[in-house]
C-alpha cells in the first residue's frame, strides 16, 4: 500500500456530524430533569417531523431498521407475502422483510436516479406481493406519484425508506408525505443523527398499531403510567418489541432537527461545487438532478468508468492513501450479499452501477478548503 504522503494534512473522513453546544445542552437538561426514556422530548420531535410531513401520526424509535420492522408487523406483513424492494439498498428492510418471514422481490433501478424503476416494480407484481418499499436514493425523490397510483392500483401498501430523504421533495411532494407508512434514520451519518435513532410516520391506524408494537404490546407509555403514577394499570394486548426512542437520544435529534434546512443548504453548495468543478471529466458520470426534485443531498453519488485501469476502486484506494480523503460507496447489491445470493436475480442497472458508484465527501462540517481538497484531488486522478 502506497504510503501517504502528506503527512501534515488530516484526513478528511466520508462524513462527519455536525454537533454543537445546542446538541449538548439539551441533552444535559435532559439528563437532570429526572426523564431520561421515551417521554415529553421524544414526543416534541415526533410532532416536529408528523407536523412537517402532514402526517397522522408519528413514532420516535431506536433505529430506522425498527421503524421498518414495526412497519411490517403493523401491515400483518408475514410468512407467503412478498416486498418489492431494490437491491442498491441498505440491507434494512430486506432484512426486516426476512425477520417476518415474507420474502423481498428485488426490482431493477432507473439509469438516472439510480432509484427504484415503476416499470420494473410493476413486472414484480404478483398475487403474493403485499408492499413495494420505496428508497429515495442519496436524498432524491423516487417517482412517488407513479408509485401511489401502482400501490392504489393493486391495493398494494406504500412504504418509503426516506433514510436518505428528511429534506427532500419531488412535484412538490416531501418525500415520507406520500406512502402509507415512512421510515427515517438519524444514524451517525445521516442529514441529521442522534447518534442512532428512527422515526415510523404515516397512517394513523398503522403508526398506532406499530406504537402498541415498539412498547411491549403495552397500551400506554412508560411516560404516562409512571408520571400519573398508575404503574400497575397495565396490561399487553399483543406480543411486542421494545424499539422506543429514550430521550436522551431525542434531546440531540429534536436540535439537529432545527438544522435541518442549513444543513441540507450546506450539502447543496458543495453538490454544486463538485458539478461546477468535476463536470467533463472523462469516464466520470455526475449524479443528474430531476427538475421536478429538490435534492436533500444526503450523497454525492458519482459513477466512474471502468477505463484504462481506472475504476471506482484504484479511484477510493488513491483518495485515500494517497490524498487522505474518505469516500464510500452506496451499496453493494443486496442480492450479492451472502444472505441473498441468488442467481436468477438479473438486475442489469443495479449491477452497472454499483461496480461505478463512489461517493465523495459532502456533509455540512466540511470546510470550503475541505471541498477545494476534494477536487484538487480528483483533477489530479484524471490527469
Ligand atoms: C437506505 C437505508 N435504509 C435504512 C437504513 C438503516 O438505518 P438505521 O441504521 O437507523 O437502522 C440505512 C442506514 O444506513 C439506509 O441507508
Amino acid at each position: 500500500m502506497p504510503a501517504r504522503p502528506v503527512a501534515a494534512v488530516p484526513f478528511l473522513p466520508w462524513n462527519r456530524p455536525s454537533i454543537g453546544p445546542e446538541e449538548e445542552a439539551e441533552v444535559l437538561d435532559t439528563l437532570r430533569s429526572g426523564w431520561l426514556t421515551h417521554g415529553p422530548k421524544a414526543t416534541r420531535f415526533e410532532e416536529a417531523v408528523r407536523e412537517a410531513l402532514g402526517a397522522q401520526d408519528a413514532f420516535a424509535v431506536s433505529s430506522c431498521t425498527a421503524a421498518v420492522h414495526l412497519a411490517l408487523l403493523a401491515a400483518r406483513i408475514g410468512p407467503g407475502d412478498e416486498v418489492i424492494t431494490p437491491s442498491l439498498t441498505f440491507c434494512a428492510v430486506p432484512n426486516a422483510v426476512v425477520q417476518c418471514g415474507a420474502a423481498p422481490v428485488f426490482a431493477d433501478i432507473d439509469q438516472v436516479t439510480f432509484n427504484l424503476d415503476p416499470a420494473a416494480a410493476e413486472a414484480a407484481i404478483t398475487p403474493r406481493t403485499k408492499a413495494i418499499a420505496v428508497m429515495h436514493y442519496a436524498g432524491q425523490p423516487c417517482d412517488l406519484a407513479a408509485f401511489r397510483k401502482l400501490a392504489d392500483d393493486h391495493q398494494l401498501l406504500l412504504i418509503e425508506d426516506a433514510a436518505h430523504a428528511l429534506h427532500a421533495w419531488r412535484d412538490g411532494a416531501r418525500a415520507g408525505s406520500v406512502g402509507d407508512l415512512t421510515v427515517f434514520s438519524f444514524y451517525a451519518n445521516k442529514v441529521i443523527t442522534c447518534g442512532e435513532g428512527g422515526l415510523l410516520a404515516g397512517r394513523g391506524d398503522l403508526v398506532e398499531q406499530a406504537r402498541l408494537l415498539g412498547r411491549h404490546g403495552i397500551d400506554s407509555s412508560a411516560w404516562r403510567r409512571h408520571g400519573e403514577r398508575r404503574t400497575a394499570e397495565y396490561d399487553v394486548a399483543v406480543p411486542g418489541l421494545k424499539y422506543t426512542m429514550p430521550d436522551i437520544t431525542a434531546a440531540v435529534g429534536l436540535r439537529q432537527w432545527a438544522k435541518l434546512a442549513d444543513f441540507t443548504a450546506a450539502r447543496a453548495r458543495i453538490a454544486d461545487a463538485y458539478d461546477r468543478s468535476l463536470a467533463g471529466l472523462p469516464g466520470l458520470r455526475l449524479p443528474t438532478v430531476l427538475e421536478e426534485v429538490r435534492h436533500g443531498w444526503f450523497l454525492y453519488p458519482v459513477l466512474i468508468d471502468p477505463v484504462r485501469g481506472r475504476t471506482r476502486d484504484t479511484v477510493a484506494d488513491a483518495l485515500r492513501d494517497v490524498h487522505g480523503i474518505g469516500t464510500s460507496v452506496h451499496f453493494k447489491p443486496v442480492h450479492r450479499l451472502a444472505a441473498y445470493r441468488n442467481p436468477e436475480t438479473y438486475l442489469p442497472v443495479t449491477e452497472q452501477v454499483a461496480a461505478r458508484e463512489l461517493s465523495l465527501p459532502c456533509y455540512p462540517a466540511m470546510t470550503a478548503a475541505d471541498v477545494q481538497r476534494v477536487i484538487d484531488a480528483v483533477h489530479t486522478l484524471w490527469r
